[in-house]
């Protein structure tokens, strides 16, 4: 390990990425041995860039002909445990799943960087969406995630400013941040039919187109009839935050692969949140720095509703 990560864990640094130590095994296991299937679909993201709602978003899609809104596996079952994580789950403490029996489409999810998924991934005619939030929230919905561990021996850090000047290095479980979001954004640009990249505030400002963006790009586009009967508007409040929070399943019971309980996959979900708990010199300082590391690549946030 060669730094700390922000619940006070071990960080390793592997081929520019650093993995926090739930996953790196998985990780390793998962770039050796996964073999696509060109119908798969695999979601991308750094962690708490809205993960959870794209998994909800993408599982709807898929199988809103099998199931209604009312019968959806959504109100029982935690989005994590429908969509499972490939390094962190499936893959973790050298497991290797056996995933031949899924049937297609499978969906699988990732925070992988484009440049270390499996071959088989990339070779593939597989699909990968990915999903970016805005750097100030992302890092400040980490921090209220990572702080509410609780491990034995471990000493979270209790102050935002602790892991701060971390953060503007990059060291964050599979950061760096940059270097994540700007492999999948290339790739997008390539191969627009491969990878599409999605940013949570442009979910959160009009749910409807983008979910028929995702229902295209995944080969399913919404039928006239669909929208006519209202599916879209279905599946974005069954998928909505204020849906899946109060949902029994969400609120209660444990994540175990990545330690923590299902509710702390729902905090506030804003736009603009980080303004309480990072000063404006300490948002100005990371904003500098992401905005020179993403340079020239006409990628941009917007950090405020
Ligand atoms: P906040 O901590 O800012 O509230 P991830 O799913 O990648 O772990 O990201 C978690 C973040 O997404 C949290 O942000 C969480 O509240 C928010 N989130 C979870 N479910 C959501 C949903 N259905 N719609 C919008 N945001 C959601």
């Amino acid at each position: 390990p060669s730094a700390k990560n922000w619940d006070g864990t071990p960080l390793y640094f592997y081929k520019g990425v650093w993995y926090p130590v739930s996953g790196i095994r998985g990780a390793l296991s998962f770039q050796q041995h996964f073999i696509a299937r060109d119908t798969d679909i695999i979601l991308a993201s750094m962690p708490k860039s809205g993960t959870t709602w794209l998994k909800a978003l993408a599982f709807s899609v898929v199988n809103r002909n099998i199931y209604s809104p009312t019968e959806s596996p959504l109100l029982t079952t935690p989005p994590h445990d429908l969509v499972r994580f490939f390094e962190m789950d499936l893959y973790s403490k050298n497991q290797l799943p056996d995933l031949e029996q899924l049937p297609s489409p499978r969906i699988f999810s990732s925070h992988t960087h484009y440049e270390s998924l499996p071959p088989s991934i990339r070779g593939s005619s597989c699909k990968i969406v990915y999903i970016c939030r805005n750097p100030l929230d992302q890092l400040v919905s980490y921090f209220h995630f990572a702080r509410k561990f609780k491990r034995e021996n471990v000493k979270p850090l209790t102050s935002i400013d602790e892991g701060f000047d971390n953060i503007c290095r990059g060291i964050q479980s599979y950061g760096p941040f940059w270097e994540s979001v700007l492999g999948y954004w290339k790739a997008s640009l390539e191969r627009p039919d491969k990878v599409l990249f999605l940013k949570y505030e442009d979910l959160k400002e009009d749910i409807t187109f983008n979910l028929k963006k995702l229902a295209e790009f995944l080969g399913l586009p919404f039928s006239e009839k669909e929208e006519k009967e209202g599916v879209i508007q279905e599946i974005a409040e069954l998928c909505s935050f204020d849906n899946l929070k109060d949902l029994e399943v969400n609120r209660t019971g444990f994540f175990k692969s990545a330690g923590a309980p299902n509710s702390t996959f729902f905090r506030k979900a804003k736009v603009g949140d980080w303004c309480n708990d990072l000063s404006p010199s300490m948002a100005e300082r990371f904003l500098k720095i992401v905005e020179e590391k993403l340079a020239g690549s006409g990628l941009s946030f917007k950090v405020s509703e």
